[in-house]
């Protein structure tokens, strides 16, 4: 069946099965490989793309259901005002070790940044609990996050979050 679906603002119109999950409808059908693929389950948060601003899960996120909704993913991310902003914090911070989680990283972290300006350590926490780094770049990204919240692109020089 053809499902019209629209992707960064872009009308895509693809013959799949319903049922078949967003996340291979975007790398597999469109060849859009940013989003990557980890458990396949909706437990490890890398495959995290926006819908309607909401950070899903995409290998979990039949084609069916998101026929009519806006979906956003880390290609263009960067062009979101608080997807721009968090996108220079991690450059600042240098948070990306082997990179394999950062897209879904980034998705959860704009998300949060566009529904609460100022995120304490505990909405920090919640909202990035899903995304699972085994790099181990959680000091990084949190540290990240409250720089894109208080408007710092680059960190001082104390290297407060650039280990673990
Ligand atoms: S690949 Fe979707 S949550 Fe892990
Ligand atoms: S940077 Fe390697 S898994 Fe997160």
């Amino acid at each position: 069946m053809a499902y019209t679906v629209d992707i960064n603002g872009t009308p895509h119109t693809v013959d799949v099965d319903g049922d078949i999950p967003l996340l291979w409808v975007l790398r597999d059908v469109i060849g859009m490989t940013g989003t990557k693929f980890g458990c396949g389950a909706g437990l490890c948060g890398a495959c995290t793309v926006h819908i309607d601003g909401v950070a899903t899960r995409s290998c979990i996120t039949s084609i069916d259901s998101v026929s009519k909704k806006q979906i956003t993913t880390i290609e263009a991310i960067g062009n979101t005002p608080a997807g721009e902003k968090i996108q220079k914090a991690w450059l600042g911070r240098e948070v990306v070790q082997c990179g394999y989680c950062q897209s879904g990283q980034i998705m959860s972290a704009t998300a949060l940044l566009a529904s609460n300006p100022h995120p304490n350590d505990a909405d920090i926490d919640n909202a990035m609990s899903g995304n699972i780094c085994r790099c181990g770049t959680y000091v990084r990204i949190r540290a990240a996050i409250k720089d894109a919240a208080n408007g710092n692109d680059a960190p001082g020089n104390d290297n407060h979050g650039r280990r673990g």
